[in-house]
């Protein structure tokens, strides 16, 4: 990556912008697709010749939270850095530092921003512009280990020039879906300040693997509790309109809705799930499971993969035959998720290892019950008294992609028929747990109380490392 000269306290973006040509034809674009003429006018300018702006002093406070992460893309770390960013902007009161965000880590996905919300679109741009002296800078690089400075892929790097001292400070905010780190990650981890990570399991788990232990930091992820409050919507997104019938006859009314949401790849326990649905329900039922995922490294021909899978399991179709499974593979976009939790009954994912486990924790917001194996990321905060833990008696080798040879939960198939089942017939206990969920979630994670946690680290960062 070849850096740009003379670099040392200018505004940092202005450098980045002279080599990360393609954020800027993405901003560009989307610029051009949704902003007033002023907003258009004022970042053109500003990208067509960013070296003569004239010097605008940034006013006090001068100190500045830089936080880079794939804020255009539609993922985990995504979702995210936006929680964490709004969090802050919205409960901060006379905050002592500024935010500034740059794009970082992952590919940028032009419909995931044109899902967003016209107000997080016009925050996100005067973020952007936000200019910040290194010097005066604390940056948070909010991605997998591998986007971090030098990267190993093409990406902006975090932090942008390596770790030279040149900010106040560095940290680094990741997660991890096995029971341990990479050697390689585990050295990027240890070249940060600070690194931090969402829940006791992983603190554990990245001091185990070698992370120095005055490095990792707790901080959980904030859940916007207001978004998803299901007693602001009056209506449910139309399920029969956005999902595909891929198994079972369909018909009249869903009946009990099961609703999951993950990216199609084995971690996410979708083969353990389909297993113990179709093996526990059959057509009489009066149940539907909607999965609405996405492709992962895989084409989207999702309706086909599960026939073929079910096809495998020779199962017994019985005489009222399958039960309704079907499949929401298009964008929803952000804006439109509350009202798609809103139209189901109950949330399951028998995952076999989450960083946090976002739409568990959204679902739960949602005042839904929720299913979810009990390991990794949820054991931060799912309880029998709040949903339904899937109790982990097995790990599992994960036998393929970069985390070879580490192990995960292998959640049991038929502990999950018992609990899907559960939760069909005692709506009574459902709907408490469900409602115990959401207390919890606006209790411990609330953006006011995200926010507070983050900004009491940042400022204890800030005077420590001025006081000398
Ligand atoms: C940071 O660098 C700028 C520009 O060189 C300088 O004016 C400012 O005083 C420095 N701030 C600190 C806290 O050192
Ligand atoms: C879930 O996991 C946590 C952490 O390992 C454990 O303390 C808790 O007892 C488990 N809950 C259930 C229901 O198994």
């Amino acid at each position: 990556m070849e850096q740009p000269p003379d670099r040392k306290n200018r505004p940092w973006r202005f450098s980045t912008f002279i080599y990360s040509s393609s954020i800027l034809l993405l901003l560009l674009s989307i610029l051009t697709l949704s902003f007033t003429k002023t907003n258009l006018y004022k970042t053109k300018s500003l990208f067509s010749n960013p070296k003569s702006k004239p010097p605008n002093p940034p006013s006090p406070p001068s100190r500045c939270l830089l936080w880079m992460a794939p804020f255009l893309s539609s993922g985990g770390y995504s979702s995210e850095a936006w929680s964490y960013i709004l969090s802050l902007h919205h409960n901060l009161k006379n905050p002592n530092f500024r935010i500034a965000i740059e794009h970082h880590g992952d590919l940028q996905s032009i419909p995931f921003w044109n899902g967003l919300a016209k107000e997080t679109k016009e925050l996100a741009i005067e973020m952007h512009e936000t200019e910040c002296t290194p010097n005066e800078t604390i940056v948070v690089c909010h991605s997998e280990p591998g986007a971090w400075y030098p990267p190993l892929y093409e990406t902006l790097p975090c932090p942008p020039y390596g770790y030279n001292g040149e900010f106040v400070a560095v940290i680094g905010r990741t997660m991890f879906e096995t029971d341990r780190v990479n050697q390689e990650h585990v050295e990027r981890c240890n070249e940060m300040d600070y690194v931090w990570v969402p829940s006791e399991f992983h603190v554990a788990s990245f001091v185990r693997s070698g992370v120095g232990l005055d490095k990792v930091v707790k901080v959980v992820q904030p859940v916007d509790v207001e978004v998803f409050d299901r007693l602001r919507y009056d209506e449910s997104l139309d399920l029969g309109e956005v999902g595909d019938l891929v198994l079972g006859s369909g018909g009249e009314g869903l009946g009990f809705v099961f609703l999951s949401v993950f990216k199609w790849e084995k971690r996410k326990g979708w083969d353990v799930l389909l297993k113990a649905y179709l093996r526990e329900f059959s057509g009489g039922d009066n149940v539907a499971l909607f999965l609405l995922t996405n492709a992962y490294h895989s084409d989207g021909d999702f309706g086909n993969k599960i026939v073929d899978f079910v096809k495998e399991l020779n199962l017994e179709e019985g005489g009222e035959g399958y039960p309704c499974v079907y499949v929401i593979d298009k964008h929803i976009a952000q804006v439109d998720l509350p009202r798609l939790y809103r139209a189901a009954d109950a949330f399951v994912l028998p995952t076999r290892g989450e960083g946090w486990g976002r739409p568990i924790v959204e679902a739960m917001a949602m005042s839904l019950p929720v299913i979810a194996t009990n390991w990794s990321g949820p054991t931060e905060y799912l309880t029998e008294e709040n949903g339904y833990p899937l109790v982990v008696e097995e790990m599992s080798e994960v036998k393929e992609g970069p985390f070879e040879g580490h192990r995960w939960a292998e959640p049991s198939v038929d502990k999950l028929r018992v609990l899907m089942r559960r939760v069909v017939s005692n709506p009574d206990e459902a709907k408490v747990k469900g409602k115990r969920g959401r207390e919890d979630m606006v209790k411990k994670f609330a953006p006011e109380v995200v926010a507070k946690v983050v900004a009491e680290q940042i400022e204890r960062i800030f005077e420590e490392k001025t006081r000398t």
